[in-house]
């Protein structure tokens, strides 16, 4: 990641038609269960960014053919037991979603293995991937008392399990998911909160057994998958940035063009609404079993605050730190509560959004699940960090745009771990 600085000054609004990079957590598990299976697959509108990238090169290196055209991959999968054990660390990179859902699949993988990542990763927590895997019967350990990676694990036979998770995560439900394809009966994982659920949509569809019901998943183990065609939509996550800029700019109108609207994933669309903000999906339909829609964006509605928790963080845990740029244009004092995973993110996300928007003006307070803003302070550009996380770096750029005179904005490049060609598309659309 390189040391980077972008000068962004204030805009006025954005308009035009906007089509977001692909999914990056349906790119990784496309990847996944198409290496998993057997026979010929393809991903289309494949997301070629850093963290889906780190995958690639993790099934690579465990011996899967992938090949590249465009954003098109040709996987030649091996079978759930066809991998072989890898020469040398695997590098996840930045990527938590490739080191967790990974040691799921490595755990039923009868090979010595070992996972690591950028200083980023390896201070991330694993003891919740570790924990299960290790009820399953797999042989993993982490650095520092199976706290962080990396990770060393000798996978091999699996027993089932009825797992309780203790926080609400996708990545620690997938794991256990793929552990459980390669377990002798039937796995069950129970969320404390829904999560989102691209994993249980997806396994159905390369053949393998699911029953959800409420919070619990279940997979039957022993299913051989077959290879099938993914087709990629557009990630929320990512169109996030957008949407929240459209929105608070007067004058704006943006239309976001095939964006997954997954209810797992869109939680900062409904809490925009409840601000007053003028926001509509349109075209509804589906594609390779996740619901797809366009969204319309018109700017200028008076925004008020809110109070956000409970059930509503896991699904816009990721848009945090864009959801605190819209509350600083919003009358009142909106608070975001039970958000303590943030602090365990690509960065501490909490302390992150908190540091640099009150550099840039806004009044605020920090605690440890969550922070409350007081809407209307002005923002005014001046210097501001992104501690290498892609998405504090879009955050604040969008802040930017929103501040009067100019921003510079440290170690940008991070925004390349999920969205490639972000300035090019903020220039393009935002106008003075
Ligand atoms: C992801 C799950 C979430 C999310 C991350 C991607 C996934 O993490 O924050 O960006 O693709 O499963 P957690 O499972 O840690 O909540």
């Amino acid at each position: 990641m390189g040391l980077d600085r972008i000068e962004l000054t204030g805009k006025r609004y954005l308009r035009g038609e906007f089509v977001p990079p692909s999914d990056k957590s349906i790119s990784h598990r496309a990847v996944i269960l198409s290496s998993l299976a057997k026979g010929r697959s393809s991903v289309k509108n494949f997301l070629r960014a850093e963290d889906t990238l780190s995958t690639v090169s993790a099934f690579r290196a465990l011996g899967v053919e992938i090949k590249e055209r465009g954003d098109e991959l040709l996987i030649h999968g091996k079978g759930i037991r066809g991998l072989k054990e890898p020469g040398n660390v695997i590098d996840c990179r930045n990527s938590g979603t490739t080191m967790r859902l990974l040691s799921g699949v490595l755990a039923g993988s009868s090979f010595f293995s070992v996972l690591s990542g950028d200083d980023s990763l390896r201070r991330r927590p694993m003891q919740r991937v570790i924990a299960p895997l290790r009820e399953m019967g797999a042989e993993i350990w982490g650095r520092d008392g199976d706290k962080y990676p990396p990770l060393a694990i000798r996978g091999g036979a699996l027993k089932p399990v009825r797992y309780s998770l203790p926080v609400a995560s996708a990545q620690v439900k997938s794991a256990i998911l793929l552990a459980g394809l390669s377990a002798e009966g039937e796995t069950e994982i129970v969320e404390p909160l829904q999560s989102r659920d691209h994993t249980e949509r997806m396994l159905p569809a390369f053949g393998a057994e699911i029953a959800v019901k409420g919070l619990s998943v279940k997979v039957k183990g022993g299913a051989e998958l077959k290879g099938r065609d993914t087709i990629v939509p557009g990630d929320f996550s990512s169109a996030a940035f957008f949407m929240v800029a459209a929105l608070v700019m007067k004058g704006s109108e943006v239309v976001i063009r095939n964006i997954g609207i997954n209810p797992t994933r869109t939680g900062l669309m409904n809490v925009l609404k409840r601000m007053g903000a003028d926001i509509a999906a349109e075209h509804l339909r589906e594609i390779s079993g996740e619901p797809v829609a366009d969204i319309r964006c018109r700017g200028g509605n008076e925004l008020r605050a809110v109070s956000i928790g409970g059930d509503e963080i896991p699904l816009l845990i990721d848009e945090f730190p864009i959801l605190c740029i819209a509350a600083t244009r919003a009358e009142g004092v909106t608070s975001i509560a039970g958000a303590g995973e943030l602090r365990v993110k690509e960065s501490d996300r909490i302390k992150a959004i908190a540091t640099e928007l009150r550099k840039l003006g806004a009044d605020l307070e920090e605690y440890p699940d969550g922070i409350s803003i007081k809407g209307k302070a002005a923002l005014r550009g001046c210097e501001v960090e992104t501690y290498g996380d892609h998405r504090i770096a879009m955050s604040l750029s969008i802040a930017a745009l929103m501040a009067e005179g100019t921003t510079i904005i440290n170690n940008a490049s991070c925004v390349d771990i999920s969205f490639p060609g972000f300035f090019e598309e903020l220039k393009r659309l935002a106008k003075d």
